[in-house]
């Protein structure tokens, strides 16, 4: 398979058509068979509930070039899994976790010439999404959907890579208490975006949010959760209700324990202790671990030992031997890859 001219060492994490994407649709109660088409473009009702209402949830995974050269992708059955409970929160028909990973499956097979090759820092960024497409007027759910899967060649999702993030806690909430923070809706992120962009204008990478009842504990940033390093190396991730369970967290969680030796412990973290954590990252499909070195509450610093030149080293540790899971150099845990050739 002949790959296409693309600078993989350069890409950035934006989109870039590729050639083949999965649609299947629900209508009349069921999911028809689906099938892999080559028109990048969506036409519906101007009056379609994800239009008007935001009925619409949506999915991250990435698809690797192993150093043996196997195409693979990491865990695609969680992914299927939490799309499964964002379905069901929003009012919207489950597409089965089989089938969810044999579209992801098919995607990759068909853009083949598009997956980065090993060593390029470069992945194959995978979007399964969903909406309500029909139309609704009154506030009611659709009853017609629309299922999808594409894909995009990425780079690393903060420029400049690896180097530490200066980050603020931000005034703004970014979900609600007993609302849809726990799950991957896109109304979460419309919810995020002014916040972002206030952030990227006063010099911020992104945003710490605390959680939306007291603003007293650590939740997460609009597309991560948070991983912190104790001063005598052990791993702390926030525990709330109302942050998404990153697959890459829990993954994390288990390298720290299973791979590493280290002590991992999943609680709430407050604000207030922030100042006495050695190492802070941020973990997502797109971030992978990214370092914090700096965050700032309104006005007040708060300097990550770690500095703003390099990872520490824990988080350096658990950035290696989960990429080394992923591209194949290290062996993973029963059921961690698929392989799709
Ligand atoms: N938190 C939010 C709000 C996200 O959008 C993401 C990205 O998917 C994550 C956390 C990380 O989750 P995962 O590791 O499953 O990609
Ligand atoms: C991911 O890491 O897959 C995300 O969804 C984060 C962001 C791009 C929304």
């Amino acid at each position: 398979m002949e790959k296409k001219n693309i600078d993989w060492g350069n890409l950035g994490f934006s989109y870039m058509e590729t050639d083949k994407r999965f649609v299947s649709n629900f209508k009349d109660g069921a999911w028809d068979e689906g099938a892999l088409i080559s028109d990048g473009n969506v036409t519906m009702s101007e009056c379609a509930c994800v239009l008007q209402y935001a009925q619409t949830c949506f999915e991250g995974l990435k698809a690797y070039t192993t150093e043996d050269g196997h195409i693979v992708t990491f865990r695609p059955d969680l992914n299927a899994e939490r799309m499964e409970a964002s379905a069901k929160r929003l009012e919207m028909p489950v597409f089965p976790k089989e089938r969810f990973i044999d579209a992801v499956v098919q995607v990759v097979a068909a853009n083949e010439a598009y997956v980065p090759p090993f060593g390029s820092g470069a992945t194959l960024y995978l979007r399964p999404y969903m909406y309500g497409k029909n139309a609704v007027i009154g506030v009611k759910p659709a009853d017609e959907f629309e299922f999808r899967v594409f894909c995009t060649p990425v780079g690393p999702y903060f420029k400049g890579g690896v180097k530490p993030l200066t980050i603020r806690v931000s005034d703004f909430d970014r979900a609600a208490p007993n609302g849809t923070g726990h799950i991957k809706a896109g109304l979460n992120y419309a919810m995020s975006l002014h916040a972002i962009v206030s952030a990227h204008e006063e010099g911020y990478d992104e945003n710490m949010y605390l959680d939306p009842k007291t603003r007293t504990k650590v939740e997460e940033t609009g597309g991560a959760n948070f991983l912190f390093v104790t001063k005598d190396n052990k791993v702390v991730t926030p525990k709330s209700g109302s942050i998404l369970p990153s697959i890459t967290r829990r993954s994390l969680v288990h390298v720290a324990k299973e791979y590493l030796g280290l002590e991992a412990e999943e609680r709430e973290v407050y604000l207030g202790e922030v100042k006495d954590f050695a190492e802070c990252g941020l973990c997502g499909t797109a971030a992978v671990i990214s370092p914090v070195g700096k965050i700032v509450d309104h006005g007040r610093e708060i300097c990550l030992p770690s500095g703003m030149t390099q990872m520490g080293p824990v988080t350096k540790k658990l950035y290696d031997t989960l990429t080394g899971i992923q591209m194949g150099r290290i062996k993973a845990p029963e059921g961690w890859i698929k392989v799709i050739k």
